[in-house]
């Protein structure tokens, strides 16, 4: 099993397959916000219209390339392109957090306390992780250049991914899960995809994986 998802284009797919309802939902937003045609559930965000469209803007970018920037046949084949594509995307993550924590700022929260103080952590971790990355990308640490990204793609996505659990457990009790058992739940689904992305670290370093 390990070994199938080990082939690059499984990988890739994988991650496809993880992020397409994040991706998918941003993408709507970015037709969305402009337009003025906000569900009532997200029209509270639009006390800040711009971090609102920019974080979606970012999230569709980030979210498209970074499958793409991990597999392996495409760096080496088209190395300038993934020079390009790795830069919009260092960008695009960086406009992400930033614009998650002028999101937590601006509009008024509906989740605990908990889960808004660790989206603060992660945006600000993201920011950071990504500019270790892109450095150790321009000094030539390949290994380091990809455990940053890695480690970058897991802080970002991992949270957004959050419906692949919820939508199960609703599926299972016919309820959606609200309040602090919703931003438990929320926050072990992302500490546990930020544990996986060390763990895909650990197997690449070891060349049990080739992304
Ligand atoms: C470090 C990573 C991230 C952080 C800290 C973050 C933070 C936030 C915050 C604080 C909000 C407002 C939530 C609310 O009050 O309801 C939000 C909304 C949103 N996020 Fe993120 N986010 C992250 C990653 C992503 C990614 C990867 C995507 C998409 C691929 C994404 C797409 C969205 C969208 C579309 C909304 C608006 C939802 C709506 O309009 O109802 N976010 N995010």
């Amino acid at each position: 099993m390990i070994r199938l998802f080990a082939r690059p284009m499984p990988f890739a797919l994988l991650l496809i397959f993880a992020s397409f309802i994040p991706v998918m939902m941003a993408a709507v937003r970015v037709l969305q916000i402009p337009a003025g045609w906000l569900p009532e559930d997200s029209l509270r965000l639009s006390a800040a219209p711009a971090a609102h469209w920019l974080h979606a803007l970012a999230g569709v970018w980030f979210g498209l390339l970074g499958p793409v920037q991990f597999v392996r046949a495409l760096r080496l084949r088209f190395g300038r392109l993934h020079r390009v594509a790795g830069r919009v995307f260092v960008l695009a993550g960086i406009v992400m957090g930033l614009s998650g924590l002028g999101l937590l700022m601006r509009v008024e929260s509906i989740a605990t306390p908990l889960l808004d103080i660790a989206r603060a952590v992660f945006s600000a971790a993201l920011i950071a992780v990504l500019l270790l990355g892109l450095r150790a990308g321009r000094t030539g640490q390949r290994g380091a250049h990809r455990a940053w990204m890695i480690r970058a793609y897991a802080l970002g996505m991992g949270g957004a991914t959050v419906a692949l659990v919820m939508l199960p457990l609703y599926l299972i009790t016919g309820e959606a899960l609200s309040g602090l058992p919703s931003d438990l739940v929320f926050l072990a689904w992302w500490v546990i995809m930020i544990a996986l992305g060390e763990w895909v670290i650990r197997m690449v370093s070891i060349r049990e994986f080739r992304i």
